[in-house]
């Protein structure tokens, strides 16, 4: 691309004030032994592609969301901002950040984490279905515009569309010679237009909670990292560490975008100081709705490439339990991490959020289908992805 993708990222990722405010909070505390799910996965749930489900069952997804948003926060609600159930994930997602990012966890964390927003959504708001996937290589390609013909976006039984447009966001763009942005404002269509947020965005807890709208600056151009030879290119790799970098984006240069990366941006657009749109903002971007549906993705992926060759990479696990670039996400002093390599028995958790349940080791999480451990840790996940609606890979 011609413009320095870069230095956006970067802009991002650099607009933290620095220091302090509670400390975020380190994963992987050892812990009590995790409580399986269930104790043999028999009949595991399929998680399907968007467009797989009927229209009924994207309403009720859809209002499953709604409803956890309407849930007065249960758990983090010591955190200033944390408004809700649905936001309680975003603050936990906060807090963990630095540690699951660019390092061997983040496949495993995000795993966990979605699993427990799915039970969430069931437990809680009576969802019957699984967590839903978004495969944007269907909606990437050349000659293909995913912001007016994708089902994922529709105005009742989609995600809604793009932000209104905002002028302001759209000049500090421009200033910067990007292609051409026609969003950036609130939503305005669609079951989220009037969800509001009050979790404060970035690294912090003492910025702002005035309740703020769904964000998005639709970035068309930035679909040449979500297509199917970006994932084809997942499949390709050997070994965990390859998997992982041409996957997440390797936060190195040379290597900034990735189907992950991909994901964010051309929903959120790119996130200059002053442009801020939900999905970009990698402290708070599971605010977005379809934050669940693109981890889902990037977890289908990473399963596929598990299981593929009769699962020779099932087990597979590697990188350090430190990110793999410096400073990240601020200067590393702050987050005072440990460079250990990530094995099957690292610790995950999800903090106090979740309880004992989300407080296993990576071993209990790298079969979907709940299988034990090469040395014996017991599965705590039951489900399945479908093929997605494409077709199959020759070869
Ligand atoms: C929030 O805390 C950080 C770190 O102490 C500080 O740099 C920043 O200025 C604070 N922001 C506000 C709005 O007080
Ligand atoms: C894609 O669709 C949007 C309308 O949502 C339009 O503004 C934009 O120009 C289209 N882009 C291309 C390349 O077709
Ligand atoms: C593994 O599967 C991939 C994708 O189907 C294929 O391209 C590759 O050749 C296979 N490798 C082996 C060793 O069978």
């Amino acid at each position: 691309m011609r413009f320095d993708l870069t230095s956006f990222i970067t802009l991002a990722l650099l607009a933290v004030p620095a220091l302090s405010a509670p400390a975020p909070q380190r994963p992987g505390k050892p812990g009590k032994p995790g409580k399986p799910d269930q104790n043999a996965c028999t009949n595991p749930q399929e998680r399907k592609e968007w467009r797989q489900l009927s229209i009924p069952q994207r309403v009720d997804f859809l209002n499953a969301v709604r409803c956890l948003h309407q849930i007065p926060a249960t758990r983090n609600n010591e955190y200033p901002g944390t408004g809700s159930d649905y936001e309680a994930f975003t603050v936990q997602h906060k807090i963990q950040t630095p540690w699951v990012h660019y390092t061997g966890l983040f496949l495993p964390w995000h795993r966990l984490f979605l699993r427990e927003f799915e039970r969430s959504l069931q437990e809680k708001c009576g969802y019957q279905g699984a967590l839903p996937y978004w495969d944007y290589t269907i909606d990437s390609g050349s000659g293909k515009n995913f912001t007016i013909e994708s089902p994922v976006f529709h105005p009742e039984h989609g995600f809604g569309g793009n932000g209104e447009f905002d002028k302001n966001v759209h000049d500090i763009l421009a200033a910067q010679g990007t292609p051409d942005f026609w969003g950036g404002g609130c939503v305005k269509t669609g079951p989220f237009k009037d969800m509001t947020f009050t979790v404060p965005q970035e690294r912090y807890f003492n910025e702002s909670t005035a309740p703020r709208c769904l964000k998005r600056n639709f970035f068309l151009a930035f679909t040449e990292w979500t297509t199917q030879d970006k994932e084809d290119a997942v499949y390709e790799q050997t070994n965990f560490e390859d998997m992982e970098f041409m996957l997440e984006g390797g936060h190195i240069p040379g290597q900034w975008a990735a189907l992950h990366t991909g994901g964010h941006f051309i929903v959120g657009g790119l996130m200059p100081q002053g442009a801020y749109t939900t999905a970009g903002d990698v402290w708070t971007s599971s605010l977005e709705p379809l934050f669940y549906l693109h981890h889902a993705n990037i977890d289908r992926v990473w399963n596929q490439w598990q299981i593929q060759n009769n699962s020779e990479h099932l087990w597979d696990i590697g990188l350090k339990t430190s990110p793999r670039a410096d400073n990240v996400f601020g200067p590393n002093e702050d987050f005072n991490f440990v460079d250990a390599p990530v094995t099957h028995s690292t610790p995950v958790d999800l903090g106090a959020f979740g309880g004992a349940r989300n407080q296993v080791a990576v071993g209990q999480l790298l079969d979907t289908r709940g299988g034990a451990s090469p040395e014996g840790q017991k599965g705590v996940l039951c489900y399945k992805y479908s093929q997605p609606p494409k077709p199959a890979r020759s070869s």
